[in-house]
């Protein structure tokens, strides 16, 4: 939570300045109320992520204001922790009955303070827009489950079979959590635990199953079938809240190391290319930084022309790889100082299809073979290696292949010097015709501009 929003009661101003500069460290956005009959006003005025409130004080006590504050329609919700100097079981259980969601005692240690403050920022932030689907065909076990796991924060979304349930898993509506009930007509809960495990999409939001049956084998059946918790009916509301939080604590942290993998195989993967163009540009000292020059202009073009981060970041690997080809193609030739024979440049014409097929075996570099596979195909289809035509050639090849062209004129080559800049901008703009993807050369133009 970036800056949760806290309303701290309490009659003390000694205690409100101590809380107020504790929960600083949490970079929070406090309110404060003197008594329980401010705290209540506060509470049911504003929006506030977690209420913090004292018992004694005057007007009303934190007990009544929780109370009140747990029994409104909309702010029923917010989450009262109790702070109290009194820590007699009775006064904890007083709390917990009156609705708060916590119990503190003054005596307890600030770190301990913070400590539970943040869990419970946390829990809310877990529990903040999360959908949850109830698919059951008692009308009374909806409203029971649905009314409590609203009350706790959840949105519900209600469904009367398994067919329901897949109607509004398969509309716009994102579900994070799933509780099923398996005696249903029309579809039951094993065959809806079958279809969610048929889609990979499904499949991946947590399903937990609720039924009266206690047999060991349904049980074990439905786990097999991917039910991620099996609760037996009947259960309190507070087991039941508890589990599907513990679900959805599991799932983001799931999906939080996953994601962590697949970024440490991106890291992993974008040295191995490094690597690669490296090894290739080692070879050849007139070609060094060429394909981090294209890189570079590829992604200027990019830029001009409204690409996503996602795009320009993939258009840039795929402009460092155009060459990746000439790993292949034997020194003799790619290294030959004069003119190439018609034997020799039919060898260097196979280094955009060796890239493409080095390339090939990483799932990961799909989207870029096309790119390295066309970028010396030209507009009037008198190009290599496929001979493709005009809007036919991968819209990243026609622009890798204007940074190609503009970053050889301007370098030295054993065979020839550097040409002036204005030179080079002349014959790109010359090979609009028949060469060069005209809009590509007007997007260069204009990123050389800039
Ligand atoms: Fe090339």
């Amino acid at each position: 939570m970036s800056q949760p929003r806290i309303l701290i009661v309490d009659d003390s101003i000694t205690i409100r300045k101590a809380l107020l500069k504790q929960l600083k460290n949490l970079n929070a956005d406090v309110t404060q109320a003197v008594d329980g009959a401010k705290g209540l006003e506060a509470a049911l005025g504003g929006e506030f992520d977690l209420i913090i409130s004292d018992v004694d004080m005057p007007n009303m006590n934190g007990f009544d204001m929780c109370q009140k504050i747990k029994s409104d329609p909309n702010k029923g919700s917010t989450p009262v922790l109790i702070l109290s100097s009194r820590d007699r079981d009775e006064d904890i259980e007083r709390g917990f009955s009156v609705g708060a969601d916590g119990y503190l005692t003054k005596s307890g240690g600030q770190g301990e303070f913070l400590l539970n403050v943040r869990d419970f920022l946390d829990k809310m932030d877990i529990i903040r827009d999360r959908r949850i689907l109830v698919v059951d065909d008692s009308v009374l076990i909806r409203k029971k489950v649905g009314n409590s796991l609203l009350k706790a924060g959840y949105k519900v979304v209600e469904a009367e079979n398994g067919r329901q349930a897949l109607e509004v898993l398969n509309s716009e509506i994102k579900i994070d959590v799933i509780i099923s009930d398996i005696d249903m007509p029309i579809m039951d809960g094993l065959q809806l635990a079958k279809a969610l495990q048929s889609s990979p999409r499904l499949k991946a939001i947590p399903l937990l199953v609720m039924s009266s049956h206690d047999e060991r084998a349904l049980i074990r059946r439905m786990y097999q079938l991917g039910a991620a918790a099996y609760m037996v009916k009947p259960f309190s509301m507070e087991q039941l809240e508890h589990t599907v939080e513990k679900l959805l604590s599991d799932h983001f942290q799931n999906l939080f190391l996953e994601k962590e993998r697949l970024r440490h195989e991106h890291s992993l993967m974008l040295s191995s290319i490094t690597s690669l163009i490296q090894a290739l540009e080692a070879r050849d000292v007139y070609t060094r930084g060429h394909s981090e020059a294209v890189a570079e202009i590829a992604v200027g073009m990019g830029t001009v022309m409204g690409f996503d981060p996602d795009e320009l970041e993939s258009l840039e690997i795929a402009a460092r790889l155009h060459d990746l080809g000439k790993i292949g193609i034997p020194d003799s030739v790619l290294l030959k100082p004069g003119k190439l024979t018609v034997n020799e440049y039919e060898i260097i014409k196979t280094h955009p299809t060796i890239g493409a097929g080095i390339l090939r075996p990483i799932p990961s570099m799909a989207q870029m073979i096309p790119a390295v596979l066309s970028h010396h195909e030209r507009m009037d289809g008198g190009g290599y290696p496929q001979g493709l035509k005009g809007g036919d050639i991968p819209l990243w090849a026609r622009i890798i292949a204007v940074g190609d062209i503009y970053h050889a004129l301007t370098s030295n080559r054993p065979y020839r010097d550097p040409m002036p800049e204005e030179r080079v901008l002349q014959i790109i703009d010359d090979a609009k015709v028949g060469h060069l993807c005209p809009d590509c050369v007007g997007v260069f133009l204009k990123f050389i501009e800039q």
